[in-house]
């Protein structure tokens, strides 16, 4: 039986460093297994609240989206002090991810038509010569940095072009990127005093300035759409309407720095996460590049494996039972992904890897009302990538330790360095 080096009541999984290592899965085991719905206490400055580890219950939460709502944020760090929030990057209730229903069902409708299923496909082609692109730049090389040079360059490019960001404009997206969802990384917290870099003040305020900074690059974007419509999501959004309803200029600039950020860290960690499992598992590699018809059932499990985004937040909007705990009106749940996407009772063998596991119905993308929007573009992103690295680098080979990312909520890797031939 697992035991844990903290006692249950002092288990803090607010701290980014537990996960600095990995995916903190001896934590998550311990709690399925002793305490699958488990009270984490308050912290300093955040509200405490439960941990739920097991698949069935995050199930639950996520389809009941009026009794879990996600407009008091979704992150598992919330502040006591309601005054922290800082009116102009106070974004809860503003984009869809923080959005319940009915507004959330009727702004998704409008906003869905460049997700579809045949929107993704079309795109297929244009994503295969960007991905071969970004392999040309690193032709010439013998080794270089995963992630810098490939994983982070795939996302970047479709979510790009996708909102029409300028090409010279890329590099400062993904800063903006990195900033927004790597604040807690003392790597990514370059304009703040020294005195609170690394602190959770030094989060905080580089997590402000790169949403700051993205609404006031896609204000200027949306007035010139406004001036001149182009071929782009942007553009699109301007002239959405959907029986009578239309999206309001700050919710378009929202939803453009939620499908940014969204699009970039996650696709960027199933990428390199997922070159770096293949790599811990030969045999598993060998058999895929043996059979590259068994791609997209690797990505499935890849996308299990890594579980790139490790929570979402809900708060309870009346008193309610999970296993037999009582969670009360206005309490926080945070729901574990790479937790229940390793969950005994869902998962024949979950800590085996296995890229013909079948049935395989992770959570990586979330389930309900909030399911992953861009989850069609993440698996065929995923799918052109490793077609077109082991066709181009069939013996590409991590040759270092990957640097992880600080962070309790995206599981990431900011540094994997590969040797390519
Ligand atoms: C491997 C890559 C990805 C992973 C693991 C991932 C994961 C998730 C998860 C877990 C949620 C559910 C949130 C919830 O239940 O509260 C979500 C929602 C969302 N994702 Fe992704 N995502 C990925 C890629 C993308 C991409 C490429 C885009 C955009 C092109 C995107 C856009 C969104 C949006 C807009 C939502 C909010 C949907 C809603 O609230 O209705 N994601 N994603």
């Amino acid at each position: 039986m697992t035991q844990l080096a903290t006692p249950l009541d002092e288990l803090n999984l607010n701290r980014a460093d537990l996960f600095e290592q990995g995916q903190a899965h001896d934590v998550f085991r311990y709690l399925r297994e002793h305490q699958p719905v488990h009270w984490n206490r308050e912290g300093k400055r955040n509200v405490g609240f439960w941990n739920i580890t097991k698949y069935e219950d995050v199930m639950f939460i996520s389809r009941n989206p009026e009794l879990f709502i996600s407009s008091k944020d979704i992150g598992s760090a919330y502040p006591k002090d309601e005054s922290e929030f800082d009116p102009e990057t106070d974004d809860r209730g503003k984009h869809l991810i923080k959005m319940d229903p009915p507004r959330h069902v009727r702004v998704r409708r409008l906003v869905n038509k460049g997700f579809t299923p045949r929107a993704v496909n079309a795109l297929e082609p244009h994503i295969r010569e960007i991905t071969n692109h970004i392999l040309d730049d690193i032709e010439h090389k013998e080794r270089t940095d995963f992630v810098l040079d490939v994983a982070s360059q795939l996302p970047l490019a479709v979510i790009c072009e996708m909102m029409g960001v300028p090409r010279k404009d890329w590099p400062y997206m993904f800063q903006l990127t990195n900033k927004v969802l790597g604040a807690a990384d003392s790597e990514y917290q370059t304009d703040v005093p020294d005195e609170i870099r690394g602190t959770p003040e030094g989060a905080q305020e580089t997590a402000r300035q790169g949403m700051r900074e993205m609404r006031q690059y896609f204000a200027a974007q949306l007035a010139d759409r406004k001036g001149e419509r182009k071929d782009d999501l942007l553009s699109l959004l301007v002239d959405s309407e959907d029986k009578g309803e239309t999206l309001t200029d700050d919710e378009i600039l929202w939803f453009a720095f939620l499908l940014i950020v969204a699009g970039n860290e996650t696709t960027r960690n199933a990428i390199s996460g997922g070159l770096h499992v293949l790599s811990e598992h030969p045999e598993q590699r060998k058999k895929l590049q043996d059979d590259m018809s068994l791609l997209p059932s690797a990505v499935e499990e890849i996308l299990r494996w890594v579980s790139p985004v490790m929570h979402m937040a809900r708060v309870a909007t009346d008193d309610v039972e999970i296993r037999g705990t009582r969670i009360k009106k206005g309490e926080r749940v945070v729901m574990w992904y790479p937790s229940v996407n390793r969950d005994e009772d869902i998962f024949a063998d979950p800590y085996t890897f296995n890229i013909t596991r079948d049935p395989n119905d992770h959570l990586a993308f979330g389930i309900g009302e909030h399911f992953c929007l861009g989850a069609g573009f993440a698996r065929l992103e995923l799918k052109v990538m490793f077609e077109e690295l082991f066709r181009r680098f069939p013996d590409i080979q991590v040759d270092g330790e990957p640097e992880r990312l600080r962070s309790n909520f995206i599981g990431g890797v900011k540094h994997l360095p590969v040797k390519l031939r």
